[in-house]
């Protein structure tokens, strides 16, 4: 599991030994990403044995689970909404590409390199995603490009791949496509992505709600179709 960012609301040590009380209780590992609402430090002290994230200025990392290649991009900018990857972190990406151009990669980073049409999120998505694409273009083993800020679920073209958005795990952004919308928030259905890797079928991306529903009802019974 790969949380693509805003891990926390202020950045604080408190609000990390939450987080860290949570996520201990999960049954699969789990990787982090930081969001404009992190603090790099106070992550990395919060959870010391994530070796990954204790190298660099900023905290982009790699592993391959499965034959699935996964490239974690830093775009959170110290103090701003808004994100940004630098030339280096762009080489860092393009070199990891190529190193292994035959294994399928998602390239994630928290800022959505593409306009949601939601006006108050799209004044702080990333401010150079030309550059990105120009990397990701080059590369056609890359299956998505996934980010996290928009806390809803969208799919976009962008340099040759899909761009996805994962919906928030706990709150969304209210649906407001008017210039000028306010910053709101709505209590709909919390959820994630799940992207599944079949080596002849490729890559499925599955929005899954998270919480309790009734269900799940049989479509036949002995007799055939039920409704
Ligand atoms: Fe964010």
């Amino acid at each position: 599991m790969v949380i693509t960012g805003d891990l926390v609301d202020f950045g604080t040590a408190e609000e990390y030994q939450t987080l860290w009380q949570i996520l201990r209780r999960l049954q699969l590992p789990f990787y982090l990403m930081p969001g404009n609402h992190d603090d790099r430090q106070a992550l990395r002290d919060a959870f010391p044995d994530h070796a990954y994230l204790q190298r660099g200025a900023t905290l982009n990392w790699q592993l391959t689970v499965n034959g699935v290649k996964l490239l974690a991009l830093d775009s959170s900018v110290p103090q701003q909404p808004w994100g940004y990857v630098d030339e280096e972190q762009l080489n860092w990406l393009a070199e990891a590409l190529l190193h292994e151009p035959k294994l399928p990669t998602l390239v994630m980073l928290h800022h959505p390199p593409f306009a949601s049409g939601i006006d108050h999120m799209d004044r702080q998505r990333l401010r150079n995603p030309d550059a990105l694409a120009a990397v990701i273009n080059q590369h056609p083993q890359v299956e998505r490009v996934l980010c996290g800020h928009l806390h809803r679920s969208m799919q976009m073209r962008f340099a040759g791949t899909l761009a996805c958005s994962a919906p928030g795990v706990s709150h969304q952004v209210a649906f407001d496509l008017q210039s000028d919308g306010p910053a709101h928030f709505v209590l709909e259905p919390p959820g994630f992505l799940l992207h599944r890797w079949h080596p002849r079928q490729g890559m499925t991306t599955h929005q899954c709600a998270i919480g309790s529903y009734s269900g799940p009802w049989p479509f036949y019974d002995k007799n055939g179709l039920i409704d």
